[in-house]
């Protein structure tokens, strides 16, 4: 470790160079940073220029679609990790003062993404927030503050190291940020019985357009709604989100069981669109997709797994599942009763003698090269258009689709409570990738795949708007473009994330960042200055 005054020396050195030499962005935003935030813990070691040696390496250390690694993509200018929060809101102040663009990145699950990669703006720079990653549960309170930088998978520990009777409901991928992933809605296999993740989120802090920090009282309760599902980076920096943690039981029950065409597949899942959004609240039962080979034969078939989990025992979850979907066969030996935090493991593919405390890596089980789209379903998809879906997967070399059902908590929810609208009537999403790992080559041809793909499912999945998962970020479905002046809309991705609710995160976009200082391909747009009812100075231009 550098001492504070070795290190603030090479701060200093470095800004001396700066200042005779009209010096580079990296520079200019360190001069800046050390008079607008906590100079004595500034060290050099917080800063990643382009010529250091760990630069690439730590770009890529949590980017998830190396879709985005390739060269001609466009790389930062400087990728800074604060170790205070202070450094937070210098970030914001300088990269405004100098005009350096600033993505933030927490987890780097985005997947087009737009935490590391500015395809608008260049000099662009990178607030790495995965040192901010403090986790403090308090069980009295069935409650935790958690910094932007953790993994939900060292949430997760967190709790089940204090209590194995509480939980929290978010995503089933253990390294996905919780400063991205809350900020969608996040998702996962208790949602049925809780909600999102989104929906049990009690205060946060975090850092404006002018780089204050603001908690829910000081930013009232339209940017709190804003924040829990409008998507990330549109709003202000998320420092603390603090959680409401939720009962589990002791014991929960896990299965996964495969069907093939040749076992009846089609049918089962006929019947699944009809019985998992309808089930006991309990119970979640995803279906994760793939084609897959005929044992002994080359021809290839599909491979449909039911993976589960059960906020119960055994005993119950058989009942359950005898009473409502008998189809599925399933048995004694094919379930396993184990403690939630296990459960975790499970359901996130780890090997079933994983401790839990691989989760305090913080690690990705999974990066590849990949493109994915979402859709909403609110009617069951009959045979045939399954089969048709068969086909278009037999054409593709590594193709995935998970379907996620819907219902119970998830339906009592108002549309309008927070950003995040796919609620009552929703009877699943459907998750699609195709990924590759033969570099760049024949991208073009496996993103044309997953287009017509997405052509295909257009009568059987919702409509007017056709919904998407916002946390699925997909630039297909339009990007801001900027011109000279300003960014300009480019389509009605708006209404097919957020339904309703786009129109208010406007007026609330409008209101807390109107120069649009928070922005990206797919940022929340404020409303242009000529359409603005005017209040003194509220009315700049930008
Ligand atoms: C393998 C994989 C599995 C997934 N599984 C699930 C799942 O089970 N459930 C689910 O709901 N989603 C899932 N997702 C989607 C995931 O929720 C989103 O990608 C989410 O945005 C990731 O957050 P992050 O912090 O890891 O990502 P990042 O790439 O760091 O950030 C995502 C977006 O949020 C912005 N952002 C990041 N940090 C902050 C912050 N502190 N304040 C404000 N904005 C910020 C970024 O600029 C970017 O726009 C999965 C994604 C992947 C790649
Ligand atoms: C990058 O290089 C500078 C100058 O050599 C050094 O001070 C700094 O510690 C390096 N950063 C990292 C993250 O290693
Ligand atoms: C067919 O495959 C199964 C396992 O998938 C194996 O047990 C069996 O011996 C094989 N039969 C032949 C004829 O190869
Ligand atoms: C959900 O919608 C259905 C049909 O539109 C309706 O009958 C039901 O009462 C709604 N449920 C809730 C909890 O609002
Ligand atoms: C601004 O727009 C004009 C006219 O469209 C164009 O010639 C010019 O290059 C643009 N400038 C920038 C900085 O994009
Ligand atoms: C840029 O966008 C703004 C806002 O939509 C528009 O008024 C302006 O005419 C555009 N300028 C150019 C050069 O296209």
């Amino acid at each position: 470790m550098l001492s504070p005054i070795s290190s603030l020396s090479i701060v200093v050195l470095l800004l001396s160079v700066s200042i005779t030499t009209y010096a580079s962005v990296p520079e200019n935003f360190i001069h800046c940073l050390s008079s607008n935030s906590d100079r004595s813990i500034l060290t050099p070691a917080a800063f990643y220029f382009q010529n250091n040696a760990t630069f690439t390496p730590f770009l890529e250390s949590t980017a998830q679609n190396l879709r985005y690694l390739k060269p001609s993509m466009p790389k930062p200018e400087l990728i800074f990790t604060p170790l205070h929060e202070s450094q937070v809101q210098g970030a914001v102040i300088c990269s405004k003062k100098l005009g350096i663009h600033l993505r933030v990145r927490s987890g780097g699950h985005d997947y087009e993404a737009l935490s590391y990669v500015s395809q608008l703006e260049s000099p662009f720079m990178i607030l790495d927030l995965s040192k901010l990653r403090a986790i403090n549960v308090d069980i009295e309170d069935n409650s935790a503050w958690i910094q932007a930088g953790a993994t939900i998978g060292e949430v997760y520990y967190r709790i089940s190291e204090k209590s194995n009777v509480h939980g929290f409901p978010a995503g089933l991928c253990t390294s996905l940020g919780i400063g991205g992933h809350i900020t969608g809605g996040a998702y996962g296999p208790i949602m049925r019985k809780y909600g999102l993740g989104a929906d049990n989120v009690l205060d946060a802090q975090i850092v404006d357009a002018n780089g204050k920090i603001l908690d829910r009282a000081a930013m009232g309760e339209d940017l709190f709604w804003a924040i829990r599902g409008g998507g990330g980076a549109s709003f202000g920096i998320i420092l603390w989100w603090k959680i409401k943690l939720v009962p589990v039981p002791p014991t929960v029950t896990v299965f996964s069981v495969t069907k093939t065409l040749e076992q009846g597949a089609t049918k089962v899942l006929y019947k699944w669109q009809q019985v998992a959004p309808y089930t006991d609240e309990d119970l979640f039962v995803r279906v994760i997709i793939q084609p897959a080979k005929v044992a002994n034969k080359t021809e290839r078939t599909v491979s449909t797994t039911y993976n589960a989990l059960f906020l119960g025992e055994a005993d119950r979850l058989l009942q359950v599942i005898q009473q409502s979907f008998p189809e599925l066969g399933l048995t004694k030996k094919d379930v396993l009763e184990t403690s939630w935090i296990k459960s975790v493991l499970y359901i996130a593919g780890y090997p079933s003698d994983t401790p839990p405390e691989v989760l305090l890596q913080g690690k990705s089980t999974f990066k590849n090269f990949f493109k994915a789209k979402s859709d909403f379903v609110r009617e069951p998809i009959p045979e045939s258009g399954l089969e048709g879906l068969w086909k278009r997967l037999f054409e593709e070399e590594d193709p995935l689709t998970i379907w996620n059902p819907y219902g119970g908590m998830m339906s009592k929810i108002s549309e309008s409570e927070i950003p995040f609208p796919h609620r009552n009537g929703t009877l699943f999403k459907i998750q699609y990738v195709t990924s590759w790992q033969d570099g760049h080559e024949n991208e073009a041809k496996h993103i044309d795949w997953m287009r017509k793909l997405h052509n295909y499912m257009a009568p059987y999945v919702s409509k007017f708007p056709r919904e998407a998962y916002v946390n699925y970020r997909d630039l297909d479905l339009g990007i801001n473009k900027k011109n000279n002046t300003s960014f300009i809309q480019a389509s009605a991705w708006g209404n097919m994330y957020f339904k309703n609710n786009f129109n208010r995160l406007v007026k609330v976009k409008t209101k807390v960042d109107p120069d649009n200082f928070f922005r990206h391909e797919q940022s929340i747009p404020a409303l242009p200055v000529s359409t603005r009812k005017c209040k003194g100075r509220r009315c700049k231009n930008n």
